[in-house]
């Protein structure tokens, strides 16, 4: 059977990039295959938050995960650093991957740029321990955005070189694209992303989302409202796919070359389809965080299934390395 794991930071802003690549094809995975879902504080540790800080998003972005609808009786929700193997993997797959490897990694070079004062060792090994995240649950397949098919490409690589020298024990991982594989950020230049300030939060209030909207970055061409608009380079049209019906985008297509319709009507459009998708997870998430027992059980009950699976891998790898095992 195929077993799916994926896992996002708490980073402290839940977005629609990782909505739409991300968490709704979690959603979808649950019903089909085997699923561990973990956010992964270990890796948000890379840009060293504040401890309240970061307990905080660990709890903010499980709310956010149920809230959006995965589902604790079909899928295992957990965090990752209340499964140590995670962290033990790690350092077994760090001794089977070489520098030149990482230093290709093209997350490593942005955001050691984004990061100068803070080019801390984690941050440069971050997919080592993303390859072992996978790999101790054995897993099959792993849905992620676009940004991490690079992480997944060399996950795979450290697997194959596990198996050459140990013998074959993980399976290679197969990447699971999503329909919005790179959401384009408000800027219109890079993907959504926090670190670029380019998003909207799915928890942000519809007041807010609209004022964000108003300054996002359409066709440059289009000075004056009678300029005809360019749909197909415009990132605001690219954002309508997700949240319009066919019917009203062809309107908007027509709107927009014929310079019939103007950006603002066009934005307004979007940001009534933004809040109708977004609405009802704001109101499941007030509800959960009501209830933060109910949150807790969750993720204590996901850790006592995810760590009976990783206390049986890493029994396994003990052997094959030659690790103590008493
Ligand atoms: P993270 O926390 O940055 O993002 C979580 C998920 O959201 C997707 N995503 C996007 N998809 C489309 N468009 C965007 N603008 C966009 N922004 C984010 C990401 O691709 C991701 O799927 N290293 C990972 C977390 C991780 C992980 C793992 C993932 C740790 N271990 C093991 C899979 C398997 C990360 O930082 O994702």
């Amino acid at each position: 059977m195929s077993r799916i794991l994926s896992g996002i930071q708490p980073t402290g802003s839940f977005h629609l990039g990782n909505l739409l690549g991300a968490i709704q094809n979690w959603v979808k995975l649950q019903d089909e295959h085997e699923a561990f879902y973990s956010i992964v504080d270990l890796h948000a540790l890379t840009t060293r938050p504040d401890a309240d800080e970061l307990r905080a998003s660990t709890h903010a972005l499980a709310v956010a995960v149920l809230a959006s609808g995965v589902d604790p009786d079909k899928a295992v929700l957990f965090v990752q650093s209340a499964v140590p193997e995670h962290s033990e993997l790690a350092w077994v797959f760090q001794c089977l991957t070489q520098l030149g490897d990482l230093n290709r990694m093209t997350q490593f070079k942005d955001k050691s740029e984004q990061m100068q004062g803070n080019t801390n060792a984690g941050l440069f090994t971050y997919p080592v321990l993303q390859a072992a995240d996978i790999a101790i649950y054995r897993a099959t397949h792993v849905p992620v955005g676009e940004d991490q098919v690079q992480h997944l490409e060399l996950t795979r690589e450290i697997i194959r070189r596990f198996s050459h020298i140990y013998g074959e024990l993980f399976p290679e991982p197969k990447v699971i694209i999503s329909k919005a594989p790179r959401v384009m950020g408000l800027d219109g230049k890079s993907k959504m992303s926090k670190s670029k300030n380019n998003y909207i939060g799915v928890f942000e209030e519809p007041d807010a989302i609209r004022k964000k909207l108003r300054g996002a970055v359409t066709d440059p061409q289009r000075v004056r409202r009678d300029d005809p608009g360019r749909p197909e380079v415009c990132n605001v049209w690219s954002l309508h796919q997700f949240f319009t019906s066919e019917e009203k985008r062809a309107e908007i297509h027509e709107g927009c070359t014929k310079a019939t319709m103007g950006c603002v009507d066009c934005k307004g459009i979007l940001a009534d389809g933004i809040c109708r998708v977004t609405e009802p997870i704001r109101e499941r998430a007030a509800a959960l965080e009501s209830d933060p027992d109910r949150v807790r059980d969750v993720l204590k009950e996901g850790q006592k299934k995810a760590s009976a699976e990783a206390q049986k891998t890493m029994e396994l790898v003990r052997e094959r390395s030659g690790l103590w095992r008493g």
